[in-house]
């Protein structure tokens, strides 16, 4: 093992230090090849999958069971049922090689169930404590994207100050691909669930082309980022993709977003196509500087009244929040559809996000457009047809069998978590690296979780968070596509991927994501 120079977080460097005494600072670390072979003693581990599905979970718990397995035969995994939950309500179950075998290289989180519940208190920390005591479990792996791996961290610290004894090691998932720096190099799921994605957007493509009747309105998941969409848009060149990183950096209104698809319609309509497509990440409107700004004032006063808003009636809850909100929300609110204004108060995630996945934003988008385009008509500035098919992707690929490329990684990065494990490390993140290049040159090693984190705004307070990584506008991903978009836009030069291939050339089927390939210079 090597162990790099001291680590700093990527922001608020003296409040998260203060916050983390024990577990800030710690180096990188990378595992060298051995042959020595060394006398562990039996170890019991503890699993979480935390949060939403990401395809190649199994192949996480697989490899971190094969290798605590190695380091001793007698060591023992058990599972968390249905996610953090499990740990403080004491639900598990003993993961032995009959389950396992059953699981190696499936999609789905089914082996032991996921959940959203947040550990943040000392109370749920200590009920933890009791269950890994009774069961002799020396070690902990959170499997979960930046919301539970900002648990995993908050947990670290806490047991490594109470000199409990228990690491806490965290694993990079979410189909999102928003969890990762420059040495976590993606997180799970985000391979599979983009190709399988492309596939069908490849599909609707070929359909559309066929018929020449529709425009698609496509809406893909990520919450925040747009790294699916970028990626999708990168393996199916769509009419249009919208990145909402750019939108919010371009100060643009809803208006300007509507206008920009508004005036590709009627170009591609002028040349007699009046059929294309529209890739629209699910976390836009939160994107749109104003729409922003009206996000927050509600998640804040939904917090803050959260009693008395449950006492209006469904009918009266839209004029009862223009009565509260600031003057310059409360107009935008009033502007919006009915349908889109009732959703922007739905229930809150635990975490205090918004679920943007309920947001209808597809409808949102082609209504407006729709009207837009029919004030260009009145006006004699358009003579198309614009009918539209709306698609929501994202639950169906968070599931799927694990690409080859998220089967290989998921596993080296449980793996991975065992090697941290024997090497007493805690507060860490299993971290696999050149993955670019073929399986057998992959790198392993471990990341300091603080290294991740920043402070942010959560439920009305300022708490420390990992912070998300977004798509950069001056990365390579977004350049290959700002490059190529103008050309996609009003010619019809669609890519149709096909399905996820598992056996054949390596060049067809061990391949990462165009994200992934231009990041790293391919
Ligand atoms: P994670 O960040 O927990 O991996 O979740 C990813 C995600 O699929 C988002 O893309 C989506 O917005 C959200 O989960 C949906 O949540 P839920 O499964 O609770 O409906």
């Amino acid at each position: 093992m090597s162990e790099g120079v001291a680590t700093q977080s990527v922001a608020d460097q003296e409040t998260i230090e203060k916050l983390f005494p024990n577990t800030y600072g710690m180096p990188l670390i990378q595992f060298v090849e051995s042959n020595k072979t060394t006398n562990f003693p039996a170890v019991n581990v503890g699993v979480i999958l935390s949060g939403g599905q990401a395809p190649g979970g199994h192949n996480v718990i697989s490899g971190l069971f094969d290798g605590i397995k190695k380091l001793n035969k007698d060591s023992k995994l058990y599972g968390f049922i249905l996610g953090p939950g499990g740990l403080i309500n004491h639900h598990y179950m003993e993961l032995t090689s009959d389950v396992i075998n059953e699981y190696r290289n499936t999609g789905g989180f089914d082996i032991i169930g996921s959940g959203r519940t947040k550990l943040e208190t000392t109370e749920q920390f200590e009920k933890g404590c009791e269950i890994l005591k009774k069961l002799n479990i020396k070690a902990l792996v959170i499997i979960g994207g930046d919301d539970s791996n900002t648990n995993a961290c908050v947990l670290a610290e806490y047991y490594a100050a109470k000199k409990y004894g228990i690491q806490i090691i965290g694993c990079p998932k979410t189909i999102d691909g928003d969890l990762k720096n420059e040495i976590i190099e993606t997180s799970f799921g985000f391979d599979t669930a983009c190709k399988v994605y492309s596939e069908i957007i490849g599909n609707i493509q070929r359909d559309c082309n066929s018929a020449r009747k529709y425009w698609h309105f496509i809406k893909l998941m990520g919450r925040s980022a747009s790294h699916i969409a970028l990626e999708c848009a990168l393996q199916t060149q769509p009419n249009i993709c919208i990145v909402s990183e750019e939108v919010e950096a371009k100060n643009m209104s809803l208006n300007d977003v509507i206008t920009y698809i508004a005036q590709a319609v009627a170009n591609r309509s002028a040349k007699g196509n009046n059929f294309g497509t529209v890739l629209i990440p699910e976390g836009l409107v939160e994107f749109i500087p104003a729409m922003k700004r009206l996000i927050a004032e509600l998640n804040d006063f939904l917090i803050a009244n959260a009693n008395e808003f449950a006492t209006i009636n469904k009918e009266d809850q839209r004029e009862y929040i223009i009565a509260k909100l600031s003057k310059e929300n409360a107009d935008i609110y009033a502007s919006l559809p009915e349908g889109v204004a009732c959703q922007l108060t739905l229930d809150r995630d635990p975490h205090g996000n918004v679920q943007v996945s309920l947001i209808e934003t597809e409808k949102l988008l082609s209504e407006m457009v729709a009207n837009k385009l029919a004030q260009w008509k009145k006006e004699g500035k358009y003579d198309g047809k614009f009918s539209v098919q709306h698609h929501f992707f994202g639950y169906e690929g968070r599931c799927a069998s694990p690409s080859n490329y998220d089967a290989d990684y998921c596993y080296s990065l449980g793996y991975t978590a065992s090697v941290l494990i024997a090497n007493g490390k805690t507060g860490y993140m299993s971290s696999v690296r050149n993955t670019t290049a073929p399986a057998e040159e992959w790198t392993a090693g471990g990341v300091p979780i603080t290294m991740l984190m920043n402070m942010e705004r959560r439920h009305g307070e300022m708490k420390p968070v990992i912070q998300k990584a977004l798509v950069k506008l001056d990365g390579a991903p977004f350049k290959a596509f700002a490059e190529k978009r103008a050309a996609w836009a009003v010619n019809t030069e669609y890519v149709y991927p096909g399905p996820i291939q598992y056996f054949g050339p390596s060049e067809v089927c061990d391949q990462p994501t165009k994200t992934l390939q231009l990041e790293r210079g391919k």
